[in-house]
């Protein structure tokens, strides 16, 4: 198995090492920076012996070496600062990813491309776009972040094991972010009737809100940790077959009544990438809001 991260900064940085030591797949880390891929690769590999894995991980500025990757995972491009929004990124990360694209799609054209690079959404459309790849090899990384942060939250607001959460968060990675509060369950229980409403709608704005407060607390760059681990999980869904279903940035063919645009929705995910888009029973005010922001991101893609 291979797996190539593109951007090697703190979330590429990360998820390689999760990748590696978790034994799932070797790892080539690319980045434009000359010896930052190198220098964290070198130092991955000497935590090996330590460890007691195998796995090889290949720091490098050239597309060449990431030939035959199974997975690709594209992190490469300005994270944000205080006082950005993700969509503030837009102009510069658009540059960066058509030409990343370009060299995955010369380079490694069977393999599956993850993209995490912000504004998700609009950026996913256009590595589908650019790629020329088949829908099911183009996904985004966003609602399994974002999910694992409801459910954090939902877990430390009830005194509970984060691990008996479980939250589905879907629509864009951005301020039309949907939290389904209603699905929400906890020891199987749904939220709503452990919370008031208007706790429910608290979590949900901290929910949408977590992303900022870690640019703020941070001053500099964004979140990583849980980042990678959500990017870390859906490699591994993939590249283990798991046949997991979990909210990714996939592309709609009339799923939701939505339409030729890749937004957040509920997907299989195996082998051969996105196996299904699964459509889950949403309410009219929850439809409402997904395709709000499918249309808001079809719209940006439009302008980019
Ligand atoms: P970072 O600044 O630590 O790393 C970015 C890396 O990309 C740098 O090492 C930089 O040299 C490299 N890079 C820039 N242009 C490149 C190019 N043309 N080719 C190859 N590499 C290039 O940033 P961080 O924290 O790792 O975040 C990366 C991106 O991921 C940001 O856009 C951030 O907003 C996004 N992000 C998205 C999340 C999501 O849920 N989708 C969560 C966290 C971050
Ligand atoms: C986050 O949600 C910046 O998208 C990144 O932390």
């Amino acid at each position: 198995m291979k797996v190539s991260v593109i951007g090697a900064g703190n979330v590429g940085g990360t998820l390689a090492q999760r990748i590696v030591e978790a034994d799932v797949s070797d790892v080539v880390l690319l980045d434009v920076m000359a010896g930052i891929p190198q220098g964290k690769a070198y130092d991955l590999c000497d935590a090996r012996s330590i460890l007691g894995h195998d796995r090889n991980i290949l720091g490098t500025q050239d597309y060449k070496d990431i030939a035959g990757s199974d997975v690709v995972v594209v992190t490469a491009g300005l994270a944000r600062q205080p006082g950005m929004t993700r969509e503030d990124l837009l102009k510069k990360n658009v540059s960066i990813i058509k030409e990343v694209v370009a060299n995955i799609k010369k380079h490694a054209p069977e393999t599956i491309l993850i993209m995490v690079t912000n504004p998700l959404d609009v950026l996913t459309n256009v590595a589908l776009k650019e790629s020329g790849f088949p829908s099911r090899r183009v996904m985004g990384m966003g609602g399994v972040l974002d999910s694992s942060r409801f459910a954090n939250l939902v877990a430390e607001e009830l005194k509970v094991a984060p691990s008996t959460v479980e939250a589905m968060v879907i629509a864009a990675h951005g301020q039309g972010m949907l939290p389904l509060a209603r699905l929400c369950r906890v020891n199987g229980k749904p939220l709503t009737e452990l919370v008031s409403q208007e706790r429910c709608e608290a979590l949900t704005k901290l929910t949408v809100d977590r992303g900022a407060q870690i640019v703020s607390c941070l001053g500099k760059g964004s979140a990583y940790y849980a980042p990678a681990a959500a990017a870390f999980s859906m490699v591994k869904a993939i590249l283990n077959d798991e046949k997991t279903v979990v909210p990714a940035c996939a592309l709609c063919n009339g799923e939701y009544g939505i339409k030729g645009v890749c937004i957040g929705v509920p997907v299989r995910l195996g082998r051969q990438g996105i196996e299904k888009v699964v459509e889950l029973q949403l309410s009219k005010e929850e439809l409402a809001e997904l395709k709000s922001a499918a249309e808001s991101v079809k719209k940006a893609v439009t302008e980019v």
